[in-house]
């Protein structure tokens, strides 16, 4: 894709340079952008080769940002506000039931995280509402409705804080006076609670990872939508994954490593109800960040890349969802 120097945006992803490497979009392929963001990775697919790609992201504002590269994709770009669990309904949808490539980018990106107003970020005064699409309820109201062991579960689940308890407890003593609305009510409430020394992570910071990962379903999504990765890719077509910490490293691995192994039989069942792999592993370790992308992009030094090659074989079942809490039981108050 030609384009004039002056009309390049300044995004540059992280891990792009590898994720197109282990993407090897080859000529004429159909590949998904899961994550579709602020374009990067969809225009450095579109810039390899004459390819086409569909980008989906559930968040509305991204999607309208990214129709300036719409126009000067020459058709071969389309984007679809979804959530990236619906990526075969999305892929049919767009008449391409079975393509070529998949990456997915996890996570929130910068420009979410640097807008006040979306409630993500513990720096600036905002409104407590993290949400990545416009659905569903936001982290004030799951502050405001959770039990404090719901709380303290997702706190300490998805935000990995050891001081998940007392921060509930906080949460809940501090509510009886008057709502917690804003990024930065929590954020105080926390770090009386948690205590960071000179040169740690902001004390907020786990708990607001927790609530978010929470409010938008992170981990379930990202469960839902490599099963239907695997259901999509043609024969010999590419799932690269990178995401930036370990509860999402960890399910992508898993799920790698399950599906590149043959299994589902039983030494009850004869040879032939073995699955036979979908997947086979192409990165045995993740791909990190280069010093130089680093030292450009802090936040490309926890970014991990996981790449497979889809196989012959037939799709496995789809693996059971871990007894996360999710935002029905918890919003229903359990
Ligand atoms: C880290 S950013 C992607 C950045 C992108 N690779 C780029 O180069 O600009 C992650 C994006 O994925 C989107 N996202 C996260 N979870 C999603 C989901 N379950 N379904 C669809 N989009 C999702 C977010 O809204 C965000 O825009």
């Amino acid at each position: 894709m030609t384009e004039p120097a002056a009309a390049r945006p300044r995004h540059i992803p992280v891990l792009g340079r590898e994720v197109i490497a282990w993407l090897k979009p080859r000529e004429g392929g159909i590949y998904v952008d899961a994550t579709f963001g602020a374009g990067g990775y969809s225009r450095a697919i579109l810039e390899a080769g004459n390819v086409s790609v569909i980008g989906i992201d559930r968040d509305r504002t991204a999607i309208s940002a990214g129709f300036d590269l719409v126009d000067r994709s020459n058709g071969r770009l389309t984007l679809v506000e979804d959530r990236f669990s619906n990526l075969a309904e999305v892929c049919s949808a767009q008449g391409a039931p079975s393509v070529d490539g998949v990456v997915m980018d996890i996570g929130v990106s910068s420009m979410q995280l640097d807008e006040a107003g979306r409630g993500f970020s513990f720096r600036s005064e905002g409104p407590l509402d993290m949400r990545m699409g416009q659905d569903g309820p936001t982290a004030a109201d799951v502050i405001a409705k959770a039990s404090e062991a719901d709380l303290a579960n997702i706190i300490y689940i998805f935000g990995e804080e050891r001081h998940s308890r007392a921060v509930a407890r906080a949460i809940v003593a501090a509510r009886k006076d008057a709502p917690i609305t804003t990024t930065r009510a929590l954020a105080d409430l926390v770090g009386k609670i948690v205590r960071a020394k000179p040169g740690e992570i902001h004390p907020a910071t786990r708990t607001f990872q927790g609530l978010r990962i929470f409010v938008n379903q992170e981990l379930d999504e990202l469960h839902v939508a490599l099963s239907a990765a695997e259901r999509v890719l043609k024969p010999g077509g590419r799932l690269v994954v990178v995401s930036f910490h370990s509860l999402e490293d960890r399910i992508v691995k898993n799920f790698l490593n399950e599906r590149a192994k043959a299994g589902g039989g039983s030494r009850h069942q004869p040879e032939t109800a073995q699955r036979p792999p979908s997947f086979a592993v192409l990165t045995k370790r993740p791909v990190t960040a280069e010093d130089d992308e680093v030292s450009g992009n802090p936040r490309a030094r926890s970014a991990k890349l996981r790449a497979a090659e889809r196989t012959d074989a037939p799709a496995h079942a789809a693996t059971a969802l871990p007894g996360w809490p999710t935002l029905d039981t918890v919003m229903r108050g359990g």
